[in-house]
Protein backbone atom coordinates (compact mmCIF):
# COMPACT_ATOMS: atom_id res chain seq x y z
CA UNK A 1 0.00 0.00 0.00
CA UNK A 2 1.66 3.29 -0.83
CA UNK A 3 1.12 5.53 2.13
CA UNK A 4 2.26 8.85 1.85
CA UNK A 5 4.54 10.06 4.65
CA UNK A 6 1.62 12.64 6.15
CA UNK A 7 -0.58 9.84 6.25
CA UNK A 8 2.10 7.30 8.17
CA UNK A 9 2.52 10.07 10.73
CA UNK A 10 -1.53 10.37 10.85
CA UNK A 11 -1.71 6.44 11.26
CA UNK A 12 1.35 6.91 13.50
CA UNK A 13 -0.46 9.06 15.90
CA UNK A 14 -3.44 7.19 16.34
CA UNK A 15 -1.62 4.13 17.32
CA UNK A 16 0.35 6.31 19.88
CA UNK A 17 3.48 6.05 18.98
CA UNK A 18 6.07 8.67 20.07
CA UNK A 19 6.37 10.76 17.25
CA UNK A 20 5.56 14.14 16.51
CA UNK A 21 2.14 14.15 14.64
CA UNK A 22 0.59 15.72 12.13
CA UNK A 23 2.35 18.74 10.82
CA UNK A 24 2.81 19.74 7.67
CA UNK A 25 6.42 20.16 8.91
CA UNK A 26 7.25 16.65 9.05
CA UNK A 27 5.18 16.18 5.95
CA UNK A 28 7.02 18.34 3.57
CA UNK A 29 10.15 19.68 5.18
CA UNK A 30 9.09 23.21 5.92
CA UNK A 31 10.84 24.30 8.59
CA UNK A 32 8.96 27.18 10.82
CA UNK A 33 10.90 30.35 12.35
CA UNK A 34 8.86 31.90 14.86
CA UNK A 35 9.95 35.96 15.27
CA UNK A 36 8.34 38.01 17.67
CA UNK A 37 8.94 41.45 19.58
CA UNK A 38 6.97 41.65 23.10
CA UNK A 39 7.61 43.73 25.74
CA UNK A 40 6.90 43.29 29.55
CA UNK A 41 6.14 45.55 32.46
CA UNK A 42 3.02 47.95 32.32
CA UNK A 43 0.25 47.04 30.01
CA UNK A 44 -3.57 47.62 28.30
CA UNK A 45 -5.72 45.86 30.11
CA UNK A 46 -3.36 43.10 31.87
CA UNK A 47 -1.91 45.01 34.52
CA UNK A 48 1.77 44.09 35.05
CA UNK A 49 3.26 41.38 33.52
CA UNK A 50 6.22 39.48 33.61
CA UNK A 51 5.43 37.38 30.14
CA UNK A 52 3.89 39.64 27.15
CA UNK A 53 1.00 38.92 25.37
CA UNK A 54 2.76 38.32 21.88
CA UNK A 55 5.15 36.09 23.85
CA UNK A 56 2.22 33.75 25.17
CA UNK A 57 0.93 33.74 21.42
CA UNK A 58 4.86 32.93 20.11
CA UNK A 59 5.05 30.23 22.42
CA UNK A 60 1.95 28.02 21.45
CA UNK A 61 2.59 28.70 17.77
CA UNK A 62 6.08 27.32 18.28
CA UNK A 63 4.44 24.48 19.68
CA UNK A 64 1.35 23.56 17.29
CA UNK A 65 3.87 23.76 14.25
CA UNK A 66 7.01 22.36 16.44
CA UNK A 67 8.68 25.87 15.11
CA UNK A 68 11.68 27.91 16.69
CA UNK A 69 11.56 31.15 18.66
CA UNK A 70 13.40 33.78 17.82
CA UNK A 71 13.10 36.89 20.51
CA UNK A 72 13.57 40.54 18.71
CA UNK A 73 14.46 41.88 21.44
CA UNK A 74 15.96 45.57 21.31
CA UNK A 75 19.71 46.57 22.44
CA UNK A 76 17.93 49.30 24.64
CA UNK A 77 14.82 47.32 26.97
CA UNK A 78 11.69 49.81 26.61
CA UNK A 79 10.60 51.00 30.05
CA UNK A 80 8.27 48.78 32.08
CA UNK A 81 6.39 52.38 32.65
CA UNK A 82 3.63 52.00 29.97
CA UNK A 83 3.45 55.79 29.84
CA UNK A 84 7.22 56.18 29.07
CA UNK A 85 7.26 53.61 26.73
CA UNK A 86 4.35 55.14 24.85
CA UNK A 87 5.95 58.48 25.09
CA UNK A 88 9.38 56.38 23.18
CA UNK A 89 7.20 54.75 20.99
CA UNK A 90 5.69 57.71 19.57
CA UNK A 91 8.73 58.79 19.21
CA UNK A 92 10.08 55.90 17.37
CA UNK A 93 7.28 55.91 14.86
CA UNK A 94 7.43 59.76 14.13
CA UNK A 95 10.94 59.40 13.50
CA UNK A 96 10.70 56.36 11.45
CA UNK A 97 13.43 54.89 13.68
CA UNK A 98 15.27 51.47 13.10
CA UNK A 99 16.29 50.25 16.81
CA UNK A 100 18.89 47.64 17.03
CA UNK A 101 17.99 44.34 18.06
CA UNK A 102 20.57 42.04 20.09
CA UNK A 103 22.07 39.06 18.31
CA UNK A 104 20.44 37.25 15.39
CA UNK A 105 18.82 34.05 13.91
CA UNK A 106 21.35 31.51 13.23
CA UNK A 107 21.19 29.98 9.67
CA UNK A 108 17.76 31.96 8.82
CA UNK A 109 18.27 30.61 5.46
CA UNK A 110 16.88 27.29 6.27
CA UNK A 111 13.46 28.69 7.03
CA UNK A 112 10.86 28.21 4.62
CA UNK A 113 8.02 30.04 6.59
CA UNK A 114 8.08 32.75 9.16
CA UNK A 115 5.94 33.83 11.30
CA UNK A 116 6.81 37.83 12.45
CA UNK A 117 5.17 38.27 16.19
CA UNK A 118 4.57 41.75 17.60
CA UNK A 119 1.77 43.97 19.66
CA UNK A 120 0.58 47.10 17.95
CA UNK A 121 1.73 49.96 18.68
CA UNK A 122 -0.50 53.32 17.62
CA UNK A 123 -1.37 51.70 14.62
CA UNK A 124 1.41 49.94 13.50
CA UNK A 125 3.91 46.83 14.24
CA UNK A 126 6.90 48.70 16.79
CA UNK A 127 9.59 50.25 14.64
CA UNK A 128 11.92 47.91 15.81
CA UNK A 129 10.15 44.64 13.82
CA UNK A 130 11.17 46.71 10.76
CA UNK A 131 14.76 46.81 11.42
CA UNK A 132 14.11 42.84 11.74
CA UNK A 133 12.17 42.75 8.77
CA UNK A 134 15.34 44.90 6.48
CA UNK A 135 17.91 42.28 8.20
CA UNK A 136 17.43 39.56 6.30
CA UNK A 137 16.60 38.39 2.59
CA UNK A 138 12.81 37.11 2.90
CA UNK A 139 12.64 36.96 -0.96
CA UNK A 140 10.91 33.39 -1.74
CA UNK A 141 9.56 32.67 1.95
CA UNK A 142 6.75 32.69 3.49
CA UNK A 143 5.28 35.39 5.80
CA UNK A 144 2.30 35.06 8.26
CA UNK A 145 1.88 37.93 10.52
CA UNK A 146 0.19 37.10 13.80
CA UNK A 147 -0.76 40.18 16.46
CA UNK A 148 -1.78 41.25 19.67
CA UNK A 149 -4.05 43.97 20.64
CA UNK A 150 -5.82 46.26 22.73
CA UNK A 151 -8.39 46.43 19.87
CA UNK A 152 -6.91 47.83 16.47
CA UNK A 153 -5.89 44.26 15.28
CA UNK A 154 -3.57 43.66 12.46
CA UNK A 155 -4.47 47.90 11.68
CA UNK A 156 -2.43 47.71 8.19
CA UNK A 157 0.51 45.75 8.89
CA UNK A 158 -0.04 43.26 6.44
CA UNK A 159 0.42 45.53 3.89
CA UNK A 160 3.10 47.40 5.65
CA UNK A 161 5.13 44.13 6.02
CA UNK A 162 4.70 43.58 2.31
CA UNK A 163 5.85 47.06 1.74
CA UNK A 164 9.05 46.07 3.86
CA UNK A 165 9.41 42.09 2.47
CA UNK A 166 8.14 42.64 -1.49
CA UNK A 167 10.22 39.15 -2.43
CA UNK A 168 8.19 37.11 0.08
CA UNK A 169 4.60 36.01 -0.14
CA UNK A 170 2.77 37.33 2.63
CA UNK A 171 0.36 34.28 3.96
CA UNK A 172 -3.48 35.99 5.86
CA UNK A 173 -2.37 36.93 9.29
CA UNK A 174 -4.02 37.03 12.48
CA UNK A 175 -4.74 38.78 15.51
CA UNK A 176 -5.49 38.04 19.16
CA UNK A 177 -6.87 40.56 21.91
CA UNK A 178 -3.93 41.10 24.59
CA UNK A 179 -6.17 40.38 27.64
CA UNK A 180 -6.89 37.17 25.56
CA UNK A 181 -3.41 36.22 25.73
CA UNK A 182 -2.97 36.97 29.25
CA UNK A 183 -5.36 35.72 31.03
CA UNK A 184 -7.13 32.62 28.81
CA UNK A 185 -4.90 29.44 27.24
CA UNK A 186 -7.35 27.12 26.32
CA UNK A 187 -9.04 30.55 24.19
CA UNK A 188 -5.76 31.51 22.82
CA UNK A 189 -4.54 28.29 22.50
CA UNK A 190 -7.83 27.46 19.92
CA UNK A 191 -7.58 30.93 18.02
CA UNK A 192 -3.71 29.58 17.32
CA UNK A 193 -5.14 26.18 16.40
CA UNK A 194 -7.66 27.82 13.86
CA UNK A 195 -5.69 29.81 12.57
CA UNK A 196 -3.23 27.05 11.55
CA UNK A 197 -5.83 25.03 10.49
CA UNK A 198 -6.82 27.40 8.03
CA UNK A 199 -3.56 27.92 6.48
CA UNK A 200 -3.48 24.39 6.20
CA UNK A 201 -0.34 24.06 8.78
CA UNK A 202 -1.91 21.32 11.02
CA UNK A 203 -4.93 19.18 11.01
C1 LIG B 1 3.21 52.06 23.21
C2 LIG B 1 1.93 51.28 23.04
C3 LIG B 1 1.03 51.64 22.05
C4 LIG B 1 -0.13 50.87 21.87
N1 LIG B 1 -0.98 51.19 20.82
C5 LIG B 1 -2.05 50.39 20.57
C6 LIG B 1 -2.89 50.63 19.44
O1 LIG B 1 -2.68 51.56 18.65
N2 LIG B 1 -3.95 49.81 19.25
C7 LIG B 1 -4.21 48.75 20.08
O2 LIG B 1 -5.18 48.03 19.85
N3 LIG B 1 -3.42 48.49 21.15
C8 LIG B 1 -2.35 49.27 21.40
N4 LIG B 1 -1.52 48.99 22.47
C9 LIG B 1 -1.81 47.80 23.30
C10 LIG B 1 -0.95 46.60 22.87
O3 LIG B 1 -1.00 46.39 21.47
C11 LIG B 1 -1.43 45.30 23.53
O4 LIG B 1 -1.57 45.45 24.91
C12 LIG B 1 -0.48 44.15 23.20
O5 LIG B 1 -1.14 42.93 23.49
C13 LIG B 1 0.83 44.20 23.99
O6 LIG B 1 1.61 43.09 23.60
P1 LIG B 1 2.97 42.67 24.32
O7 LIG B 1 2.61 42.32 25.77
O8 LIG B 1 3.41 41.47 23.58
O9 LIG B 1 3.94 43.80 24.22
C14 LIG B 1 -0.39 49.75 22.71
C15 LIG B 1 0.51 49.45 23.73
C16 LIG B 1 1.66 50.20 23.91
C17 LIG B 1 2.62 49.84 25.00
Amino acid sequence: MDITRRNFLKLAGTAGLALSIGHVDAATNEKFLIAYFSRTGEEYNVGTITKGNTAIVAEIIAQQVNGTLFEIRGEKNYPASYEECKTIASREKATKARPPFVGGVENFEQYTTIFIGYPIWYGDAPQIVYTFLESYDFGGKKIIPFCTHGGSGLSGTEQRITLACPNAKLLKGFAVVGRVAQNDRVQTESIVAENLNRLGLID
